[in-house]
């Protein structure tokens, strides 16, 4: 009897370390191959360590006990699972990585709310997120090739980086509840016709949005590192709020026709306006008083505007094809306000930026070089960096 009652407490025990065991993927990660090995981990509410999907793995998988994940959850090349769904999961302490579920149709995941990472990729046939309570916390998103039409779900209140790009059906992006983004934010190549609206968006660090049709910051007061629209198809950018940021570039923008920056006082860096085909009139920046790069603006301007301005670091170059009041800007000249190169032209016919691209109907080539040394002092090089790398992106 005494024996029958020991065997029955090691059992237990055994039984009880192998319930600990089989929630433990912190040696090895867990591996689900079948509903079967989901079902196995039927008793667990914590999982320690990481779980990790076969990529043959195929099917439906659903996780019906488990409330957190410490480690990560991951399917990479699994391109036969068609859906997951985890309706107490709560946590994933590390990385949430999908990559290449070619037939992933849902993911419903109702009580997720936060995670270390979002690596999201290649999911084409993957249109909606079921997060029902929504991801409010999350270290960074990264969300790219996907079939995704909109992001609710994510209703994130801060993020580090922030990275959607490539998602071909992608229309909305409406992330209400962040108001800081901490980390390199870049949005491009969704849908043309995708709307970024962030209504309570107040501090950035790193913003770059391109091919977007409509933008909408009412409430970005400042970023310690550059704003940049390129290749929107918007005709409007403006940031109401905004007073203070690192480079500003506004470049490539087909159908711009209005830009405005009612409050900005500060560019920590260069202001790059050029190429923008549509764009007659600059007249969007009447408080900006400091720009510590280059200020370069090139097009088929008929309205230029900075009165406010009192102190450009780097050079300032504002040349275009049609006709424009460069006499208001000869006190700034004659101040040494400008401690860069000045160069003002109205009626050019080959208006040359600082990085020697001509948006006129001239050879530009010669004036290349030329342009370089000549105009780009060595605190506009910021300027010109960010304008050839937004060249070459
Ligand atoms: C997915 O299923 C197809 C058809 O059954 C099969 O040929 C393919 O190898 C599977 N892919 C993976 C990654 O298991
Ligand atoms: C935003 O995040 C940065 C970096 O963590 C921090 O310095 C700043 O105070 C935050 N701003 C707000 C409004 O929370
Ligand atoms: C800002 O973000 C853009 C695009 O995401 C990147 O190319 C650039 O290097 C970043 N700049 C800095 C200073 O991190
Ligand atoms: C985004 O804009 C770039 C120009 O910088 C263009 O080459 C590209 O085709 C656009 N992508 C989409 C998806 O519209
Ligand atoms: C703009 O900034 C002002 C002053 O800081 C603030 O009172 C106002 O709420 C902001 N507007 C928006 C839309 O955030
Ligand atoms: C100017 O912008 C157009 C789009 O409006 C783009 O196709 C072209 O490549 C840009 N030119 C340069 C020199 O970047
Ligand atoms: C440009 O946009 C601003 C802000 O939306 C608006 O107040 C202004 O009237 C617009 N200007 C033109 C010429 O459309
Ligand atoms: C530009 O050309 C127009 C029309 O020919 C002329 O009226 C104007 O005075 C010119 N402006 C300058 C600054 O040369």
């Amino acid at each position: 009897m005494a024996y029958a009652k020991y065997l029955l407490q090691a059992l237990l025990a055994s039984g009880l370390a192998l319930a600990a065991s089989k929630c433990d993927g912190t040696d090895k990660p867990i591996t689900i191959q079948s509903q079967g090995d989901a079902d196995e981990l039927g008793g667990c509410s914590t999982i320690k360590g990481d779980i990790s999907f076969h990529e043959e793995a195929a099917g439906d998988f659903t996780f019906s006990s488990i409330q957190k994940i410490e480690g990560s959850l991951i399917a990479r090349g699994a391109a036969n699972v068609t859906s997951i769904s985890a309706p107490q999961l709560r946590s994933i302490g590390d990385t949430f990585e999908l990559q290449g579920l070619l037939r992933l149709t849902s993911l419903a995941f109702d009580e997720l709310t936060s995670v270390g990472s979002i690596k999201f990729a290649a999911l084409p046939e993957l249109q909606g997120l079921q997060f029902t309570k929504g991801v409010t916390d999350a270290g960074s998103v990264s969300i790219t090739n996907t079939g995704l039409v909109n992001l609710n779900g994510i209703e994130l209140k801060t993020v580090g980086d922030f990275d959607i790009t490539a998602n071909k059906a992608l229309e909305e992006i409406n992330v209400n509840n962040l108001k800081n983004s901490t980390g390199l934010f870049n949005i491009a190549a969704n849908s043309p016709k995708l709307k970024v609206d962030l209504p309570n968006l107040a501090e950035g660090k790193n913003m770059t949005f391109r091919n977007t049709s409509d933008v909408q910051i009412p409430s970005l007061k400042s970023l310690t590192g550059q704003l940049a629209f390129i290749a929107v198809d918007q005709e409007t950018i403006r940031a109401p709020n905004l007073t203070e940021c690192g480079d500003l570039s506004l470049d490539n923008n087909r159908n711009l026709n209005n830009i405005s920056f009612p409050r900005l006082t500060t560019i920590n860096g260069g202001l790059s306006i050029t190429n923008n085909s549509e764009l007659t009139d600059i007249r969007g920046f009447p408080n900006l008083e400091k720009v510590t790069g280059a200020v370069d603006a090139v097009g088929k301007f008929e309205h230029v505007d900075f009165p406010a301005l009192e102190q450009v670091s780097g050079g300032f170059n504002v040349q275009s094809n049609n006709d424009f009041d460069c006499s208001q800007f000869d006190d700034l000249r004659d101040n040494d306000a400008i401690q860069g190169v000045y160069e003002c032209k109205a009626n050019e016919s080959n208006p040359t930026s600082l990085d020697g691209t001509s948006t006129g109907d001239g050879d530009s080539e010669e004036s290349e070089d030329a342009a370089i040394s000549n105009l780009v002092p060595p605190t506009g090089l910021t300027a010109l960096v960010c304008g050839l790398l937004a060249l070459l992106m």
